[in-house]
Formats: C-alpha cells, structure tokens, sequence
C-alpha cells in the first residue's frame, strides 16, 4: 500500500475520535521502527523530517530512505517535511517525492507569513503535494534553532490565513513546545476549540512529547487531526542504545542497529495507540 498524501490521510478522519501520528524519523532504523509499530496496528502513519536535522542526515541520503519505506510499508503512508524554512529545502523534498512539505514561515508578520506561504502552495501544488503551515509560535525549536517562546494562535488570524492560503494544514499555537517539558504545560483546549470552528482545514499539534494522555485526548477530541512527535522517539531510540551498552558489553554494531529499530517501534506504537489509531488503516 503505499505512498499516500498526507491530505487524504487526515480529511477522512469523520469524526474526533483519533488524530493521525506524524513522526520525525532520522535514518533507517527509525523509518524502519515506525512501519513496523503502524504494520503492527494497522494504523495510518506520516514519516517526516524537519530542516533543522539535515545537519545529521542530509535529506539527499534520508529522503529516499524514507520514501522507499512508505512505498513498501502495508499501510498507509505520506511522507512530510517538517519545518521547512528556506526554498531550495522545500524544493528538494517536493523533487524527492514527498507527498507534503511544511513551510513554517512562524517567524513573520502575518502578511510576510501568508505571502510566502502562497508562493510556497505553488511550488507544492506543481508536484501535486500537500502544505502545512504555522500560524502563532509552538515554542521551543525543532532541531539546530534558537528555541523561541510560545505566541498562541489566535482565532482571526487563523480564520484570515486558513482562507487567503488554502493550505492542506494548519499548525496552530496553544502552549505546546518542541522538546522536553521542563514544566507541565497548560494546553489553550479553550482556543483550540474556537480556532476548529472557525476554519475548515485539518489542524496540526506540534511538540506532542511529553504531554499527558488526557492532553492527547482533549486535543483530538476538540479538532487535532495531525499529531507530531519527535523527541520522544530520539529519546526512546537513545534509551534503547544506553541499555544494550550497559546491559550486554559484547555487543556489536547490529545490536546497536536493532536497538535503534526498537526504540523508535515503541515509541511510535505508544503514541498511536493513544491517538486511537489501531485499525484505522
Ligand atoms: P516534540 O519534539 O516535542 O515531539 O515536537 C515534535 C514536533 O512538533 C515536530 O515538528
């Protein structure tokens, strides 16, 4: 089953009862873990990659890694940039054959924000691929940035951009942030609700590690229909190496590599069993 876009993914979902995972993978072993938690569950899965770790895996190198997992995975698979900042990323990823790309253009006025995402939707929509956007600030930073602060979304805005842009999907800002929590984060679910009622695209939740299942439940239940998780699974995949190295001290690089297959396989699976997605396939 194959490559699909993210688009049909995310608009077939009918109801509130379940978002779909998108989960940022960095070589092999991590595509590899998360087909195999998604084969597993019969669940539909988004593989991507954010700009800011080309710096680890040139996406020349990983993107056809990724792209050759989606084609031969059972279920259901779209393959996303994340944070795509500049135009020559953004261009790679649309001739490597993603079928979305994100332009996260957070960082500008809203005017700069929408302009650009327009010439953005073009470049997409010559290769017939979805876009993701970002409106308001998630905080933190995904990968080699300086980690801003959280400016949550507001619901004109999102309205206004939504309709000038046309966008497949929206990320929206309501107190979630890259990275690990250092203080349990209080999720704007208030807003969120008013924002899904205001716009008609699917609405995007970054910085999902760390938050509780209840937080998952309220954000898919109150309109998320795409959930991103990314440092979670760096985090499971470096747990799983940590522990080979301590607990087996013969080990070999192929320990290490099915160790890193493993990580990423339980964090993906935990995460989609909580965003509902077993058999949603
Ligand atoms: P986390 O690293 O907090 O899981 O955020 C992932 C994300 O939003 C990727 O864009």
């Amino acid at each position: 089953m194959p490559l699909v876009k993210m688009s049909q993914l995310l608009t077939t979902i009918q109801d509130n009862s379940y978002a779909v995972g998108s989960f940022n993978v960095s070589n092999m072993e991590m595509a590899m873990g998360a087909v195999q938690a998604a084969e597993e569950l019969k669940a539909p899965l988004i593989l991507q990659i954010a700009e800011g770790r080309l710096r680890y895996s040139p996406l020349e190198l990983l993107g056809p890694v990724m792209m050759a997992a989606a084609r031969r995975s059972k279920v259901p698979t779209a393959v996303h940039l994340d944070h795509g900042l500049t135009n020559e990323t953004i261009e790679l990823a649309l001739k490597l054959g993603f079928t979305s790309v994100m332009f996260d253009g957070s960082k500008y006025p809203l005017e700069e924000n929408i302009r650009r995402t327009k010439e953005i939707k073009h470049m997409a929509e010559a290769y017939g691929a979805d876009l993701e956007a970002e409106i308001g600030r998630v905080g933190g930073a995904e990968g080699d940035y300086k980690s801003v602060d959280v400016l949550i979304t507001s619901v004109d805005e999102a309205r206004y951009f939504a309709e000038e842009t046309g966008v497949s999907a929206l990320a929206i800002a309501i107190g979630t942030a890259h990275g690990n929590y250092k203080e349990q984060p209080k999720l704007r679910i208030d807003r969120l609700r008013e924002i899904a009622a205001a716009v008609t695209c699917p609405l995007v939740l970054h910085g999902g590690t760390g938050l509780t299942e209840q937080d998952f439940k309220n954000c898919l239940q109150n309109g998320i229909k795409k959930i991103n998780i990314a440092t979670a699974s760096y985090d499971s995949v470096a747990r799983e190496i940590k522990a080979m190295a301590t607990d087996k001290p013969a080990a070999g690089y192929f320990d290490f590599s099915d160790a890193a297959v493993r990580g990423a396989y339980a964090s993906v699976k935990k995460h989609m069993l909580i965003f509902g997605l077993k058999d949603k396939a």
